[in-house]
């Protein structure tokens, strides 16, 4: 199957890379390194140009190398839209604090990004999924949905800022002690709010339709036996057939003095369970694990059914936490999709495919620095690729 490649990356000013220029391989790519070095760095700047921003939490400034105002990352990508150079530019300090230029013209809004790199990635923070709150597990479906659905993307902008502005009136009323609302004012806001929960809402109810099977599926693959049933179910705030924009209402009083809107798809959860109980409570260690990276497996598969083409793969620091028969699992599934892959040890990843090996160490100043050790297989030949245009 095809897949999405990445014929370069670029980095200006990005964390740890003052600048570097890579031409990864179209199949397995390995960065090792000792920590710290500048290895997930990479990985990150892959996500920012899939999703226009990183997968770790934090801000965009931080991703600004220190001391400097601006930063960007950009590839050059094949994949079903055909070839495009992406690039996303940070300027926290401007008004407009990050931009994304396709083919070198200036997009209009962060949702043009969506679709054009699709990654997935697996690190060990997907444990957070199974063992944490229900933000972690929207976020992978939102995350998951945008890379498929740039209007899905502009859903949640609009819904967000309707939500902000509703939430900033309600605090207003608070803090002057009103005695009554202002229906006038917050009226539109919650139609808005309930006008795109209805399309969010629809879109996670058909991508859970699809993806649960795939997650049940895949955690049986990887835990071997079949005595674990393992379910992963879209949990809903909000009923199908509610009036969003009425229990919205009906709810200003409550939602002013909690400061924060209690009923919406910002709200919602996925129920994750093992043979009927629910896992943040009762699973092991390993099926916690299992649980996660099926959920991953889950998404892949997700994304080649919905585009026919193999997104690319991040894979965090995961091959050491992996026994050897998941390892061999995982790089089963992955197939010929374009992979990077982060270690610290070069050994990690011994006896399995051709790959092209860099070594990340830092310099004295604590910059990264990045050494090919390997060259990986040949590779067909492509054009070459213009170099994109940072200023
Ligand atoms: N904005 C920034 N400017 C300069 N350096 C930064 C910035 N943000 C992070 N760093 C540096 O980047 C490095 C961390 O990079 P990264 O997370 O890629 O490490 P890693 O190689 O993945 O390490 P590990 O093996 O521990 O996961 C640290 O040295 C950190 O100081
Ligand atoms: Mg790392």
């Amino acid at each position: 199957m095809r897949g999405t490649v990445i014929e370069t990356l670029r980095l200006k000013h990005f964390r740890n890379y003052p600048e570097l220029t890579l031409s990864p391989h179209p199949g397995l790519n390995l960065l090792f390194g000792p920590n710290g070095a500048g290895k997930t760095n990479i990985l990150e700047a892959i996500h920012y140009c899939a999703l226009g921003k990183s997968h770790r939490a934090g801000s965009d400034r931080e991703v600004v190398e220190r001391e400097e105002d601006a930063g960007a990352c950009a590839v050059t990508v094949r994949g079903t839209m055909g070839r495009s150079e992406i690039m996303v530019r940070l300027t926290p300090g401007e008004p407009r604090k990050k931009t994304v230029w396709i083919d070198r013209k200036k997009a209009e809004r962060l949702a043009d990004l969506m679709g054009h790199v699709r990654c997935v990635i697996f690190s060990p923070e997907d444990l957070s999924l199974v063992r944490e709150g229900p933000s972690q597990r929207r976020r992978y479906l939102d995350m998951m949905i945008c890379q498929l659905d740039p209007m899905y993307f502009m859903a949640l902008q609009r819904y967000a800022r309707a939500m902000e502005e509703r939430g900033a009136l309600l605090r207003e009323a608070r803090k002057q002690e009103a005695a009554s609302l202002p229906d006038a004012l917050l009226a539109p806001y919650e139609a808005i709010m309930a006008a795109e929960s209805r399309s969010i809402i629809a879109r996670r109810r058909q991508a859970m339709a699809r993806l649960a099977p795939l997650a049940a599926e895949k955690y049986g693959a990887i835990a071997g036996d079949g005595g674990e049933q393992f379910r992963v179910d879209y949990s809903p705030n909000v009923a199908e057939e509610e009036d969003l924009a009425r229990t919205l209402r009906e709810h200003r009083w409550v939602d002013m003095n909690r400061g924060a809107a209690t009923h919406g798809p910002h709200r919602e959860d996925l129920a994750l369970s093992l043979n009927g109980r629910e896992m943040k409570l009762y699973a092991s260690q390993g099926q916690v694990r299992t649980a996660a990276l099926a959920l991953k497996l889950a998404q892949l598969l997700l994304f080649r059914e919905e585009t026919g083409e193999m997104p690319v793969l991040l894979l965090d620091d995961v091959m050491s936490e992996l026994d050897m028969r998941r390892r061999t699992r995982l790089l089963g599934e992955i197939g010929d999709a374009q992979t990077f892959v982060t270690c610290t040890d070069e050994s990690d990843l011994e006896g399995f495919r051709d790959c092209r090996t860099c070594h990340v160490t830092l310099t004295e100043d604590r910059r990264a620095r990045l050494e090919e050790t390997r060259p990986g297989p040949p590779v067909p030949d492509a054009p070459a690729a213009e170099e994109p245009d940072f200023s």
